[in-house]
């Protein structure tokens, strides 16, 4: 059973759940439902890490599960927990039977000894509350398992998915070990924040995803029927693109586009200028000195030739000039730098 036949057919089926991929992404997600491997997407906020795996379950039909990962997480809460409070009523409920088990033991030794040995109806699949990987590995249909933002998470639980990542399989010490009748599809997401365990990598396809092209992104921002004309959406991803290069401490990601272009819809705006722009800059940027250093370059970024400083002028010639040139070399650079990360 394969989700998709070819590259084409699985950027298709995303496309038609809203979410548009480039042919890198598109083979990453071909090449993850046919070698059965999971793919850790590492990238910066809003690209489109999350999103992807809610539309691949979508495309394909499957139920998502989903662990959010946060610092000092244990793994109890990824794998499983003996369900306490269901032992507990059971042995409140079966009292009688339980005493009849030990009435006629001659000492307490012995008493202990015959209530060991029932163990096993108290540590059975019966009491085990299954969190997200155990969950995926038993679930009668096949799912897609999203491990969102992992680098949160502490590097013993990285420790604790190497098992799952590898063999698609569980262990329970108590009752043994479950392994996925079929293999999920496994999303891991990483911002970055920290390194990620070799031996983690090492299982996984990696891809970083980075801030789309300007082709893409407008694609995207269109799909989302912001309202927007398509002219002023145009010359608003080229400004968003512009704002990426300004080195600010959070850059503004897609979502923030999409948003910045709902914002400008809804105020009716017929003509992308400064002023504008200025106004709404807080969609986009969340930062006080990122929104200094964005009001400071907005005038340039909407017309290039309104003023260009002292020591551009000869340079900055043409109309536009720079951008859709520049931007897409360094997010395919990028791209490519932390593919050779990878072995
Ligand atoms: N390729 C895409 N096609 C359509 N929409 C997209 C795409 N990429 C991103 N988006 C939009 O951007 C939003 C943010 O994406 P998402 O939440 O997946 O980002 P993320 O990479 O998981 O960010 P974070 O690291 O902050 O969790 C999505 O809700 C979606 O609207
Ligand atoms: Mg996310």
């Amino acid at each position: 059973m394969t989700a998709f036949d070819s590259v084409e057919e699985a950027g298709k089926a995303l496309a038609a759940q809203g979410y548009l991929t480039d042919d890198r992404l598109a083979t990453m997600v071909f090449l993850m439902t046919r070698l059965e491997k999971p793919v850790l997407l590492e990238g910066p906020a809003g690209v489109g890490k999350t999103e992807l795996a809610k539309s691949l379950a979508a495309a394909t039909g499957r139920r998502l599960l989903r662990l959010q990962c946060y610092e000092g997480q244990d793994e109890s809460s990824a794998l499983y927990e003996w369900d306490y409070g269901k032992q507990l009523l059971y042995t409140q409920i079966l009292r009688e039977k339980i005493g009849q088990l030990v009435a006629d033991a001659p000492d307490l030794h012995d008493a202990v000894d015959r209530i060991g040995a029932q163990e096993s109806v108290f540590f059975s699949e019966r009491f085990l509350a299954a969190r997200p990987l155990l969950e995926a590995v038993r679930s009668e249909e096949p799912v897609v398992l999203l491990i969102d933002e992992i680098d949160r998470a502490d590097e013993a639980l990285e420790a604790v998915l190497l098992e799952m990542l590898g063999e698609y399989q569980i262990s329970v010490p108590e009752i043994g070990t479950f392994t996925a009748r079929n293999r999920p599809y496994v999303i891991l997401t990483s911002n970055n924040t920290r390194d990620l365990a070799a031996a983690l990598k090492r299982r996984c396809l990696h891809l970083f995803l980075d801030y789309p092209s300007a082709e893409r992104e407008l694609d995207i921002v269109r799909s989302k029927d912001t309202g927007l004309p398509e002219a002023l959406a145009r010359q608003l991803v080229e400004i968003v693109r512009g704002l990426r290069e300004l080195e600010l401490r959070k850059s503004p990601s897609i979502s923030e586009t999409i948003d910045w272009a709902r914002t400008l819809a809804v105020l009716g705006v017929d003509e992308l200028t400064a002023p504008v722009l200025s106004d709404t800059v807080s969609v986009v940027v969340k930062y006080d000195k990122d929104v200094r250093k964005a009001l400071e370059a907005l005038p340039r970024l909407v017309d290039p030739n309104a003023e260009v400083p002292e020591t551009l002028h000869g340079h900055g010639h043409g109309h536009g000039h720079g951008h859709s040139h520049e931007a897409p070399k360094v997010s395919a650079d990028r791209g490519s730098r932390s593919f050779g990360r990878r072995s």
